[in-house]
């Protein structure tokens, strides 16, 4: 090989070779998975208080920053910790109408309220769907959405998301526990009987 092309074959190498530039290499990763851990935020644990041991279900919401910064942030700082759910909603069979053009009664959501909640959309939100936790108006109420709300546009703070294990229980308790009717303003929802409390902590 003539030695001007041997030199370049070498520098060639030497520019690829991750050892060469692991220095960068790994700074510029760790920044990456900095920022996706950031991103996908901290894990808020809603544990319902139960009857005492071995009873400690818990609705896992793990913390979008990237819909709702301020609110996710002090979330993640400790800034709520116990609260209740009030409000059980099963889903709507196809087609009910409402006064509002439906689809509902009933409205496919678990509410409550969470002592710490303040906050209100920045930035567009997203179209609530499964899963998604939301704030209504300014907190500290908020829901869980069992099923899409196309019909509700972007009008909430969505925060967070629940997984399907933490959804199987919001399911179990939106289709099972005893709730009545009340009348909210115009709007015919359903109530637990008895509240729910929970207690709240970050991981
Ligand atoms: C609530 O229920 C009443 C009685 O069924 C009904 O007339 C009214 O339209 C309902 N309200 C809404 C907002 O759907």
């Amino acid at each position: 090989m003539p030695r001007a092309r041997r030199a370049l074959v070498v520098a060639l190498v030497v520019a690829l070779c991750p050892r060469a530039s692991s220095a960068r290499a790994i700074s510029r990763e760790d920044a990456f998975v900095g920022y996706s851990e950031r991103a996908r935020g901290a894990t808020l644990r809603l544990t319902l208080d139960g009857d005492g041991a071995g009873d400690a279900r818990a609705i896992a919401l793990r913390l979008r920053e990237d819909w709702a910064p301020t609110l996710a942030r002090e979330l993640a700082g400790g800034a709520a910790r116990r609260g209740s759910f009030y409000r059980a909603e099963a889903t709507p069979e196809a087609g009910a109408r409402d006064g509002y053009g439906g689809p509902g009664p009933p409205y496919a959501l678990l509410q409550g309220a969470l002592e710490g909640l303040r906050g209100r959309a920045e930035g567009e939100a997203p179209i609530v769907a499964r899963g998604y936790a939301c704030v209504i108006g300014s907190g500290p109420d908020f829901f869980i959405a069992t099923r899409g709300h196309a019909e509700w546009g972007r009008a909430h703070a969505c925060f967070a998301e629940a997984d399907e294990t933490s959804m199987a229980l919001v399911d179990e308790i939106t289709e099972t526990y005893a709730v009545h009717p009340e009348t909210w303003g115009r709007t015919n929802v359903t109530v637990l009987n008895e509240r729910l409390p929970f207690s709240a902590s970050i991981e």
